[in-house]
């Protein structure tokens, strides 16, 4: 199955996510074999206007375990020429050249969009500022699909930065597809859910609730999704990031509280809401999680360049 732009969760039909498992665990198998070859002609280029881990060194990854070339600049923000004034739509133009496909990261909403407006070459939204991600939700459903067994039925908490995280928003608008899903958002009052994703689910008839009161929804959930306070976003509101941060920590002791098969995942990275003591639990999901990054990246990969 072909796919060519990836900007928005919403874009992804029920066919296109089974393709997208069934390729996924192809591609994961193939790692364990040393990866394929089918792309060693095929140049990725990663502009990257903020920072990341995971999302970059997976793809990157990803392009090498294909047999394909990567081309990338550190911190494009300083060191491409948006440093000097080039808009991002001149930067794709000129990527155009290339590349066979680009990944872009970009703090501002819609920057994805912007590029593939002007795009030849398939572009990847790698995250636009606290607008979405479409590639970690993918790999998030990816992974309650092989830790839980299935998707349709599931009950889900997301907890922490629900205002300001893109992966939420992101995951919230991939599981609106599935059956008898229930929605637990978890938030301090200001950051809680925007109104355009709970309007969304209404829409969609996707059962939510939002809660204060992370202990109630524990005993309920087969997912906890941690999420970071991001800093970042708060500007100078300072007082405000104070004020929210540390309200919702996972503890050994909280983990009590959960269903023996239940799993706690998070996007990463963490800072202080999952307790180091909580990575012994076999519930602990995210660095698993993370790893699963790869395959569906390289299948994504594999769809965008096919
Ligand atoms: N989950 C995620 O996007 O991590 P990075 O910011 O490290 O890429």
């Amino acid at each position: 199955m072909k796919l060519h732009h990836i900007i928005e969760a919403q874009q992804f039909d029920m066919p296109t996510l089974l393709n997208l498992f069934e390729v996924t665990a192809q591609m994961e198998q193939a790692v364990a074999h040393g990866g394929v070859n089918d792309y060693h002609n095929r140049i990725m280029a990663t502009l990257f206007y903020e920072p990341s881990t995971r999302t970059r060194f997976s793809f990157e990854t990803a392009m090498h375990r294909l047999g394909g070339r990567v081309i990338t600049t550190e911190n494009a923000a300083q060191f491409s020429s948006a440093a000097k004034g080039e808009t991002i739509e001149d930067t794709i133009r000129i990527l155009n050249g290339y590349a066979d496909v680009i990944v872009i990261r970009h703090s501002e909403v819609g920057a994805a969009r912007r590029a593939a407006a002007v795009s030849r070459v398939p572009i990847i939204n790698a995250g636009d500022g606290p607008g979405q991600h479409p590639t970690q939700a993918l790999l998030d459903l990816y992974t309650i699909r092989k830790e839980i067994g299935a998707i349709d039925g599931l009950r889900i908490a997301m907890v922490g930065d629900l205002a300001q995280g893109r992966t939420v928003r992101s995951l919230a608008y991939l599981l609106s597809k599935f059956q008898g899903v229930k929605i637990y958002f978890v938030a301090p009052p200001p950051l809680k859910m925007k109104e355009d994703i709970l309007e969304h689910l209404r829409e969609h008839s996707i059962w939510y609730t939002e809660e204060t009161d992370l202990e109630k929804v524990l005993p309920e959930v087969d997912v906890v999704y941690q999420t970071r306070i991001q800093k970042e976003r708060f500007g100078d509101r300072i007082a405000d990031y104070e004020r929210c941060r540390g309200v919702y920590v996972l503890t050994r002791e909280a983990l009590r509280l959960m269903q023996p098969k239940a799993i706690v995942m998070h996007p990463l990275p963490r800072l202080d809401e999952i307790a180091q003591e909580v990575d012994q639990d076999p519930r602990a999901a995210y660095f698993r999680q993370a790893q699963n990054g790869l395959y569906v990246r390289m299948a994504l990969l594999s769809m965008v360049l096919s």
